[in-house]
């Protein structure tokens, strides 16, 4: 990874994933992108929709790129929402970045998600290679996705690497829709208003990670070496596995008074049901080494700091 395009560049996993990436491989050899811009963009940035066929491909031959890390998309309750457009975002967009990794041999990243997994999929220490029979739109593109990458590696042998994420916790860029965005906003609520009411239900467990694990995630899967991948584009990862109520009991102990109300959304609580409790992430360990350093209560220290400074 010498020169990377980044695309969804301003969402909430691409504005952590461009700072971190411009301080390991140098500012000007990591491309944002995005399709708008901000003003403040502190290194090189292209506009790119990347449901244009061409627009991957040119950004990535303008700059000379290696590698594409692909996060534009529509996540999982957004999805649920316009289902027609997430398929041709999600799936049309994926397979433009394919083919510009393709046509310009290039590395190529891109993340599934727990949202992979469906209501028949075991719950607990959900395998590697399981059932995959997702509900949503959202899990059937992530599935979908993740044989496509698999497929653009045997067929043409583009060096595609891919995780699937659980629900992101972080405190710099908001979520963009997701089900699991009920485990920042209790965050945001506990320093503004010591209260939260959870879109959730009580009991219900998903896996979570901090965005700083994400992030060392895809450094380390896309340096590792590629004869060690056996699974390579879809690597089960999670760091914590929790329910809202765990949540409150870690944020109580920095803020006692903090209380949990709920009122259920039933889209994504019937989307939370259908995934699992918590994943098994041993191949991505013995593969290339993956490892979480934040549990909940060092990441809900950490959240905490971080959101009372902002
Ligand atoms: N955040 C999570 O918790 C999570 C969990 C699992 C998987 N993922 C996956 O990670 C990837 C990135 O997720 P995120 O949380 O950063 O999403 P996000 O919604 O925060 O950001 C997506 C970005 O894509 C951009 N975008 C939308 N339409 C576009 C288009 N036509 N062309 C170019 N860009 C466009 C948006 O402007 C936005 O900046 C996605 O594939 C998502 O499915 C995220």
């Amino acid at each position: 990874m010498k020169k990377i395009l980044v695309t969804g560049a301003l969402g909430q996993i691409g504005s952590e994933l461009l700072r971190q990436l411009r301080a390991n491989y140098g500012t000007n050899n990591v491309i944002g992108s995005d399709i708008w811009q901000k003003e403040d963009e502190e290194g090189p940035f292209e506009i790119v929709d990347v449901t244009d066929e061409k627009a991957i491909y040119n950004a990535a031959k303008k700059h000379n790129a290696d590698t594409i890390m692909h996060l534009a998309a529509l996540l999982s309750a957004k999805a649920e929402s316009v289902p027609q457009l997430a398929w041709n975002l999600n799936m049309g967009g994926l397979m433009n970045a394919l083919e510009a990794a393709r046509e310009l041999d290039l590395q190529f990243f891109t993340p599934s998600s727990i949202g992979a997994f469906g209501p028949t999929t075991p719950k607990k220490h959900t395998p590697q290679e399981t059932t995959m029979r997702p509900t949503s739109m959202y899990g059937v593109n992530k599935v979908a996705g993740e044989l496509l990458c698999d497929y653009y590696f045997y067929r043409y042998g583009v060096d595609t690497r891919g995780v699937r994420y659980p629900g992101l916790i972080s405190y710099m860029t908001p979520p963009g829709g997701g089900t699991t965005d009920y485990a920042v906003e209790i965050y945001y609520d506990a320093i503004k208003h010591k209260q939260c009411t959870s879109y959730i239900a009580e009991g219900t467990y998903m896996d979570m990670m901090y965005m700083p694990d994400a992030l060392n995630a895809v450094v380390k899967l896309m340096e590792a070496n590629p004869d060690k991948l056996v699974h390579r584009n879809a690597y089960n990862i999670s760091a914590i596995s929790a329910a809202p109520e765990d949540f409150a009991g870690a944020i109580r102990k920095h803020i006692p008074e903090f209380e949990l109300k709920f009122d259920v959304d039933p889209v994504r609580q019937q989307i939370a049901e259908s995934w699992p409790d918590n994943i098994d992430s041993s191949a991505a360990e013995e593969e290339w080494g993956f490892k979480a350093e934040y549990d909940i209560d060092l990441m809900t220290e950490d959240m905490l700091t971080k959101l009372q400074m902002k």
